[in-house]
């Protein structure tokens, strides 16, 4: 494969992502000039999406504004250090929108690891309107979530590592609680997937929102089609964070997971959102399926 900055993920995919982690403490320095360039080079080369929706990324710069400026924008406490901020943005409302808006941005985010940046989604512990107003957003447009970025430091501080311990942010769901095979009963193994057991993987660390990982996803019996869940469950964060919408952004970033890492190891098959009929426990919802097929011609 030719490294182009559109491929650069999807080459790197597994890598990339078991390396990010959430970065909330950042070092006093300024961001190389020529990272932010290719950032912004970045945010105009979307990938193919089987979700339609109207996204872009805007790059903040905080430095030069006083402590009590930069307090207003609410991320003071809850991260260190970071002058500069990527800023998604919904333009239009579609059906897909936070999922459309989850993939794309993880892309964002792996493409920052990639050049060493540290990240950390944030959708709930900063203040939309002063976002917005600094980047004079029009009233339709919507900021799901931010990231900061920055120069990782080698030790996180205090409330940084409870912030960490209170998410459980280190673990991540078993197997047996988020794959299953033909029906929501009956468990699937890693061993019994090959070579599907690698996306599964990837999807399984992929960051969600306070950890909840709403992810669950059923491959059908004999064939290499999964077809991916989110598992609703309201959660007593979420209202803190008054914001209904980040578990599809979550389910976003799975599916990117797990196309980047299909398409790293050269499988292939088309994403299709058709409901299979299965019979689903009361707060699941159906998405989307991948479907596998053999083809001569790699996509
Ligand atoms: C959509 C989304 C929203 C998030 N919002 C916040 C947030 O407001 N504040 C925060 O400290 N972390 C936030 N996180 C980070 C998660 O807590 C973190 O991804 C999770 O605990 C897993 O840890 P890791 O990213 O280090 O793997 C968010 C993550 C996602 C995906």
């Amino acid at each position: 494969m030719k490294l182009t900055i559109q491929n650069i993920v999807i080459a790197n995919a597994k890598e990339l992502i078991r390396k990010r982690r959430s970065i909330r403490t950042y070092k006093q320095l300024p961001i190389p000039r020529e990272k932010i360039i290719q950032l912004s080079n970045y945010f105009d080369h979307f990938s193919q999406n089987p979700f339609e929706g109207n996204v872009r990324f805007e790059n903040l710069e905080l430095e030069g504004l006083s402590r009590s400026e930069k307090r207003r924008f609410g991320t003071y406490g809850f991260i260190h250090g970071a002058n500069t901020f990527i800023v998604g943005i919904i333009t239009k409302p579609t059906k897909y929108d936070y999922e459309h808006f989850g993939y794309l941005f993880e892309r964002v985010i792996l493409f920052a690891t990639y050049l060493g940046l540290g990240t950390c989604w944030i959708g709930g512990t900063f203040k939309r309107s002063v976002f917005a107003f600094q980047l004079s957003l029009s009233t339709k447009e919507r900021i799901p979530v931010i990231t900061p970025i920055g120069i990782p430091a080698k030790r996180q501080n205090l409330r940084s590592s409870i912030i960490k311990k209170v998410a459980g942010s280190h673990k991540r769901k078993l197997w047996s609680e988020l794959f299953f095979e033909g029906e929501f009963e009956n468990p699937l193994t890693k061993e019994t997937v090959p070579p599907y057991s690698e996306p599964l993987e990837m999807v399984r660390l992929a960051p969600s929102a306070s950890n909840f990982q709403p992810w669950r996803i059923i491959k059908e019996k004999d064939k290499h089609n999964y077809h991916f869940y989110i598992n609703q469950k309201p959660h007593s964060s979420y209202r803190i964070f008054k914001y209904q919408n980040l578990q599809r952004i979550d389910l976003g970033i799975a599916v990117y997971h797990f196309h980047a890492t299909v398409t790293q190891m050269g499988l292939t098959g088309d994403w299709q959102i058709s409901k299979p009929n299965i019979v689903t426990p009361n707060n699941i919802e159906y998405l989307i399926s991948w479907n596998h097929e053999e083809r001569n011609h790699k996509i």
